[in-house]
């Protein structure tokens, strides 16, 4: 795949790409002293160890060790290759690399991503045109105008006209020879049953989606009048995914790494609408709840604040339930903004102005505050009511990693409600034993906990374990008919290694019918790590029958208790002969089993 770059056209770029200003377009940094810090895009952590060295032009994280210099880090940040880093660089700096030196096939080879954004960019324009032309842009035109959208805002986020018919972007596509795999990457047309393809988007508005260095990754188009559906976007490309891309994520950066605040709003409009009052630090989910991946992106990329912004109690809770957890793992704070009742963002600014959203913001309270004052007003302050207060908050504040955090929500509850604390943690902790059942972390030392087994055996050393756990995943891959007792025996509960319980789960998501759709399960692991070991296990060819397989498992199963009941055994043994350095040391093993679990 790699293309030949001329020795001095690398350097005249490692020379002008500048590896402080190329990752702060993607991460925070702070000066500290003549380097730079910020929080690691490529672990997840709360203090930043992530080192930008401008003058060494490096990086390094001290927390998980990834470092290089400007090529690798766009590399392992955007996963792609070096010659793809070098020439996104090139274009980025206005250098000019030589064509010439290219064959037919290495030109082919350059990357699927650069030319699915470079076909986006020309989308854009055609769509563009289509807006300000005379003909059925108008109509789209003036709907913009209906909705109070000026000129500049429109033209600032591209905003454009997808026009009715089912093959006015195929045509355009033909007119630029676009292949026929690059148009279906792109998933704007769409193929036709028999033959050929026909357009996604007709007769709407279209936005086109960029990410935080101004790449067009996907499109988004709304309707003029009341049809269904009222918007749609993108598909799933190797460059747009829902579950990562947030709308506003190239206008929102700058102010809100100056205000270290960013809003975070629903729709399209929402975002347009807050943007042209002056409230440029927002984002949009586009039609998908949160996900730690937003969360994550925020916090690394944005902001330490985040102001979620509803249209309706209802709304605000369901989505405060769900996103409690991302915002707490990720040191995130978060307010909740209800909007009076039957406002979303867009018609509220546009009717009361910025002043007014700016006091209803003032207004927001933080998450656990807000699950809690809507419980209470929902169940009110008799005694069921408090009991039902509590009951609600139970699963929230179970969620909460951080137990400083978690008692100070604990003390407010308390005092709010005017209940003992101790009677809310007790609450708490019987929720906690459910909770520890019903998620992986269940330990199966906490079942047999109190009566162990007597039986001694020779534990099983650490590779070992591992070796088998690879069997049993290799096996997991060639046999998927076993994949049901996997699960019913819960054997990745057992499991140790934490790569192989990853792929595990993956296998266990989407089995493997035929050796054809391994490639495709390996799309689903992120590591270069983890791809290794899914590559070295995917290679072992051994048979086995479904008895073996069964043997297999029952075999590691037991061997696991064993070593489980011989280690309760003589904690029990070390607690009776108060042996109190034995006890700790074993103690402490039992713990690391734990962690793995
Ligand atoms: N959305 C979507 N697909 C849908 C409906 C909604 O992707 N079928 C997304 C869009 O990004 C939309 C957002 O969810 O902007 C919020 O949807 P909704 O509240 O229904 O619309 P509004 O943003 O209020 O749209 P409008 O003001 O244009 O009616
Ligand atoms: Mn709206």
């Amino acid at each position: 795949m790699a293309i030949y770059i001329p020795e001095e056209k690398l350097s005249e770029i490692r020379n002008t790409a500048n590896i402080t200003d190329i990752i702060s377009e993607r991460v925070v940094l702070k000066k500290a002293g003549k380097d730079y810090v910020g929080l690691c895009p490529f672990h997840s952590e709360k203090t930043p160890s992530f080192t930008v060295s401008s003058v060494k032009q490096i990086f390094h994280c001290f927390g998980c060790g990834a470092g290089g210099d400007v090529f690798s880090f766009l590399m392992k940040h955007e996963g792609i290759g070096f010659s793809e880093a070098v020439q996104s660089l090139a274009r980025r700096y206005g250098i000019d690399l030589p064509e010439r030196n290219m064959s037919a096939s290495q030109k082919a080879a350059v990357s699927l991503r650069q030319q699915m954004f470079d076909l986006n960019r020309q989308v854009m324009a055609f769509f563009t045109d289509q807006l300000s032309g005379r003909s059925s842009g108008q109509k789209a035109m003036a709907y913009l105008e209906k909705r109070g959208f000026r000129q500049e805002i429109i033209t600032q986020f591209g905003l454009g006209f997808a026009p009715d018919g089912w093959d006015n972007l195929v045509r355009f596509y033909k007119k630029l020879n676009v292949s026929h795999s690059l148009a279906e990457n792109t998933g704007l047309i769409v193929p036709r049953k028999d033959s050929g393809f026909y357009d996604r988007f007709r007769n709407r508005v279209m936005f086109p989606i960029f990410d935080m260095t101004n790449q067009i990754i996907g499109f988004g188009g709304r309707v003029l009048d009341d049809s269904k559906p009222k918007y749609l976007n993108s598909p799933e490309t190797p460059i747009y995914h829902k579950s990562r891309s947030l709308y506003g994520a190239h206008t929102a950066k700058n102010k809100s790494r100056e205000t270290g605040n960013v809003y975070i709003v629903e729709g399209y409009f929402d975002l347009l609408a807050l943007y042209q009052h002056g409230v440029t630090n927002t984002v949009a989910t586009l039609g998908t709840s949160l996900t730690v991946e937003h969360v994550n992106a925020l916090r690394r990329g944005f902001a330490q604040k985040a102001f979620l912004v509803f249209d309706s109690d209802e709304a605000g809770l369901k989505a405060a339930r769900r996103s409690i957890s991302l915002f707490m793992n990720a040191s995130m704070d978060a307010a909740v903004i209800v909007l009076p009742k039957g406002y979303d963002p867009d018609s509220f600014i546009f009717e009361f102005g910025r002043e007014a959203f700016e006091k209803v913001s003032e207004k927001a309270i933080g998450m656990v505050e807000f699950l809690i004052e809507s419980s209470i007003k929902t169940n009110g302050l008799s005694m069921e009511g408090k009991v039902r207060v509590i009951s609600d908050l139970q699963q929230p504040l179970l969620e909460i990693n951080d137990n400083v955090a978690r008692s100070i929500y604990i003390k407010y509850l308390a005092e709010r409600l005017s209940v003992n604390e101790n009677a809310i943690i007790e609450k708490i902790k019987s929720g906690e034993k459910r909770f520890n059942q019903t998620t992986r972390q269940n330990n199966r030392l906490k079942d047999n906990d109190g009566q162990p087994s007597l039986s001694e055996s020779e534990p099983l050393i650490e590779s070992e374990m591992i070796k088998v756990e690879k069997q049993i995943v290799s096996m997991m891959l060639k046999s998927p008919e076993i994949l049901p007792e996997i699960k019913e025996r819960r054997v990745l509960d057992y499991f140790s290694d934490k790569r192989l319980i990853e792929i595990a789960k993956i296998v266990l998501e989407h089995p493997i019918y035929g050796d054809e759709e391994t490639p495709g399960l390996m799309n689903h692991l992120e590591s270069a790590d983890l791809k290794n070991m899914f590559a070295s296990l995917v290679i072992e060819d051994e048979c086995r029958d479904l008895n073996n397989c069964e043997q297999l498992l029952s075999q590691f199963i037991n061997g696991i208790e064993r070593r489980q009941n011989s280690l309760l055994s003589q904690i029990k043994s070390a607690q009776e002969s108060n042996d109190e350095e034995l006890l700790f040391e074993l103690l402490r093993k039992k713990q690391e089993q734990s962690v793995n679990r």
